[in-house]
């Protein structure tokens, strides 16, 4: 990964944290453990040795390294547990963050209350369902517990962008009646669902109507900003106290232009909760609204 993708991802789409402070080189052979431990030394003076700590490594991209995750750990964490800050894995308050792709390393210390994940490099992890419909569905739980919203169990939910089925599958089975739109089939584990409607055409074609909602989702696949504009479109039917979760797609250039545009329209009709690129987002940003 260069630098420069680097910075876009930890300045404008920062998943898990802004703890990164040093990128060193390396070779994926055993000495890298020697160059990180060298560096988690340069770091000692910023421990602070009356709180807990732990050691969070992330791997990025495909790679073969001759050491694990938890070599690095156990390595790192030994160094700084030679100067008296107690070692805590579970609820630690000062994580040693370090992150690898084949040729680089980023490693950073931080207070874990200022990180933005509680996960490993950001890296959370859903059980697969039995009846999943698509891996779309770990996005929704992810935004869900990332922004700390619940589903409501009754209630009326819009599902705009719906196909094939799988944000339509978890609301329709926590007890929602779910207006899914998409023009494109759905899965029918979700279209046969008593709870679903199945409306198949575009939002656009959809709204206005005569329904209110608990909730209001939007993963259609469409420039940011339009999937903002029809976003707004919708912010009328949003009950007074529901919430919306939408994701925005963002092209390869200009993300941050195109990411900030959407959040000012959506800014304009909703209360913007957050907007987070989260662990299961590729090129898109989950943003939570309130009414
Ligand atoms: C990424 S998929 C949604 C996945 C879905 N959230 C799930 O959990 O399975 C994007 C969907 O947006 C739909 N879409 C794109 N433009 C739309 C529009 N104007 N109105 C409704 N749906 C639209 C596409 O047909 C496509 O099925």
């Amino acid at each position: 990964m260069s630098t420069e993708k680097q910075k876009t991802v930890l300045v404008v789409l920062a998943p898990y944290s802004d703890a990164v402070r040093d990128l060193l080189a390396v070779q994926g052979k055993r000495d890298d453990l020697e160059i990180l431990a060298y560096h988690t030394r340069t770091l000692l003076l910023e421990l602070d040795t009356t709180r807990s700590y732990s050691v969070q490594t992330r791997t990025l991209e495909e790679g073969r390294w001759p050491y694990t995750r938890f070599d690095i750990n156990n390595r790192l964490a030994a160094i700084l547990g030679e100067w008296g800050a107690p070692l805590d894995v579970q609820h630690p308050e000062q994580i040693l963050s370090v992150t690898l792709t084949p040729t680089e390393a980023f490693l950073g210390l931080s207070l874990a209350r200022e990180n933005l994940s509680d996960w490993a490099g950001g890296e959370r992890r859903f059980k697969r369902e039995p009846n999943q419909i698509s891996r779309a569905e770990f996005k929704l739980l992810e935004a869900l517990e990332t922004f700390d919203l619940q589903l409501p169990t009754t209630g009326v939910a819009l599902d705009m962008g719906a196909a094939p089925g799988g944000w339509t599958r978890l609301l329709s089975e926590r007890g929602l009646r779910v207006i899914a739109v998409d023009p494109a089939e759905l899965d029918p584990r979700a279209e046969s669902h008593p709870n679903v409607t199945h409306i198949r055409t575009t939002v656009e074609n959809y709204l206005p109507t005569r329904e209110t909602f608990d909730v209001i989702l939007n993963d259609m696949r469409m420039d940011a900003r339009d999937s903002a504009r029809v976003m707004l479109m919708a912010a009328q039917y949003l009950k007074p106290k529901g919430f919306g979760i939408m994701t925005l797609k963002l092209p390869e250039k200009g993300m941050g232009d195109v990411a900030r545009a959407a959040l000012r329209i959506l800014g304009s009709g909703y209360s913007v909760l957050g907007a987070r690129q989260l662990f299961h987002n590729r090129d898109e940003v989950t943003v939570a609204l309130g009414g």
